[in-house]
């Protein structure tokens, strides 16, 4: 931003709207020690934030409190004066802050840049009790238990605001490259990965919890009371047909026709209660019976937005995705959650070797993207936990990946004498983690893409390759992490594609959507998912994945 620019928004401390209320325009604590000197000194500021640090000093004359407004990692110098606001109340840490008055430069020889002195304390939320929080550093592990107050620790907003940057570079990457932002659903009924791993969307539990708590205080009918009700419709149907017997009187007869009808109603629903059985309902042969669910079938979570991005890749082109996606794999490790966002591409006339230089140019885009904007938060990271972290992004954004097909890579694996896998290594095995890592970080020392995998390891949407052996799949293994990537080009021929669905003991029915993208204008297609949070870990350095995503969710673990 221009200096001018920021002394306007500076000076812009409150507004005027039509209806004459004040709108207050706080600046942000960012903005004020981005801005040089000549801009700033002598402004009057509006700041909102929470009190890092706060000592009363000069026996209680006044205070100086460090604030963060969370805008970025450094703190605001705020002193105030003990004749403006009770001191004892504004250095509490935790306590929050709204104050006014003017920046000042900092006495000689003090290393702060500026300090906001206070003329005016607007609100204040004091910290009652004592700070959760405690002053000692706690360890990312501990502060999980911590999950609503940790965007207020130093680590946590400077991984905030790192995840902010890439999720804005992603969208300006696939906005550049003429790709259009396509909104996948969340519920699905389709399996795109086809491994069974997910969370079943339904109100099926608690349906029959409302109706167990329901019969509790109002039992179900038993069968007499049905027969009991039946009878009172046989006495009423007699009735009605005495009296027109009898010649009776209009007025007579609709009472009594009234009376029947209302009987009739009681007696079919009694007996339409009586049929409800408590728990989930299941099928004769045993299965449950969706005919009593929400959306009438079986409706999951998805796993990824692949197979619907696709219709639109099959009709505007260039396209990606970028959502939640939701995995009920009981996986314990650093690198998966259960809940975690992807990134998928998707483009039409696109081969896998335009996929894999999309997903290349990508990454280093994202890389190249937190140097340009990242750069307090990311030497953070460096001083903290990572000192190769800006490195690592210089070297991604600069120099190209090395690029193996899985054989090569499967051969290189095999012939390592210097370190004895876990995971016995032969043609045709998933790479496992210390497999992938091995290439990426000793073998290559830099993101790798391996390519070409054998079939039986793959998804069934992947493309198979003139061996009948491998698919066009492809997977971007980089330093830290191991696999950031996966992506493939799609079978877009039609039998083809029903076999290998058939083969992965897939049910066709449930893809006869996807089948008549290729019944219908089939085209060469591709695309990849990033995992959004490997890909903050990989840029971070920090080692659990549980610390790059504001809430998350992991087997036995789902706070907030
Ligand atoms: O390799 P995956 O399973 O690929 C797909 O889902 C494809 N449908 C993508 C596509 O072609 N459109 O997942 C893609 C990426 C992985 O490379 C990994 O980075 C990340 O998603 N990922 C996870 N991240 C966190 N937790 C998990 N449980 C993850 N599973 C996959
Ligand atoms: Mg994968």
């Amino acid at each position: 931003m221009e200096v001018a620019e920021v002394a306007a928004e500076m000076a812009a401390t409150s507004l005027g709207n039509p209806e004459g209320r004040v709108l207050r325009r706080i600046t942000k604590i960012k903005k004020i020690l981005e801005a040089d000197v000549g801009s700033w000194a002598g402004r009057r500021v509006l700041v909102g934030g929470w009190v890092k640090t706060g000592r009363e000093q000069g026996k209680g004359s006044f205070a100086f409190l460090e604030v963060n407004d969370g805008s970025c990692l450094a703190n605001l110098q705020v002193i105030c004066e003990a004749s403006t606001y009770p001191l004892a109340e504004l250095v509490p840490t935790g306590t929050s802050v709204l104050v006014e008055g003017e920046l000042k430069p900092p006495p000689e020889g003090v290393k702060q840049r500026i300090e906001l002195k206070v003329d005016k304390v607007l609100e204040v939320g004091p910290v009652g009790e004592k700070y959760p929080l405690p002053k000692t550093r706690l360890t990312l592990e501990n502060l999980r238990d911590f999950m609503h107050l940790r965007a207020r620790t130093n680590t946590i907003s400077a991984v905030a605001r790192i995840r902010d940057e890439l999720a804005h570079a992603t969208h300006a990457f696939f906005r550049q490259n003429g790709f259009r932002y396509i909104h996948t659903p969340i519920i699905t009924t389709s399996d795109c990965e086809g491994a069974g791993e997910m969370f079943q969307a339904t109100v099926l539990f608690s349906q029959a919890e409302k109706l167990a708590k329901e019969i509790k205080e109002n039992p179900l009918p038993t069968e007499s009371d049905v027969e009991a009700a039946k009878l009172v419709v046989k006495e009423k149907g007699e009735i009605v047909a005495q009296l027109k017997s009898t010649k009776a009187s209009k007025p007579e007869i609709t009472a009594a026709v009234s009376e029947l009808n209302k009987a009739k109603e009681t007696a079919s629903r009694l007996e339409e209660r009586s049929k409800l059985t408590p728990g989930i309902p299941v099928k004769p042969d045993g299965g449950f019976s969706f005919d009593s669910d929400f959306f009438k079938k079986p409706a999951f979570l998805t796993v990824s937005g692949q197979l619907q991005v696709e219709t639109y890749a099959c009709a505007v082109g260039s396209v990606y995705t970028f959502g939640p996606t939701f995995r009920a794999e009981n996986s314990h490790t650093s690198r998966h959650l259960a809940e975690f966002w992807m990134v998928e591409p998707e483009m039409a006339f696109a081969t896998l070797e335009d996929d894999m230089d999309y997903a290349e140019e990508y990454v280093k885009f994202m890389c190249q993207w937190l140097l340009d904007n990242s750069r307090e938060d990311m030497e953070f990271m460096v001083k903290n936990y990572d000192k190769t972290a800006i490195e690592r992004l210089k070297l991604v954004a600069s120099s190209p990946f090395a690029r193996v097909s899985y054989t090569e890579a499967v051969e290189i694996l095999m012939g390592v004498t210097d370190k004895k896998f876990e995971n016995k290594v032969e043609w045709g095995i998933d790479l496992a983690s210390e497999h992938e890592r091995y290439l990426t970080e000793v073998i290559f020392k830099k993101p790798v893409i391996v390519y070409n995998y054998p079939k039986g390891i793959k998804a069934f949407y992947m493309r198979l390759n003139d061996d009948q052996k491998t698919v066009a799949a492809m997977d971007v293994l980089v330093p830290k992490v191991g696999e950031l990537v996966g992506g493939s080009q799609r079978e877009e021929r039609l039998d083809i594609l029903k076999q290998r669905i058939l083969d992965a003991d897939l049910p066709l029915e449930i893809y006869e959507w996807y089948l008549d993208l290729r019944r219908y204008g089939t085209v060469k297609h591709s695309g990849f998912g990033l995992g959004f949070e490997r890909m903050i870990l990989f840029a971070t350095g920090l080692d659990n994945i549980r610390d790059v995503i504001p809430f998350p969710r992991y087997p036995g673990r789902a706070d907030l």
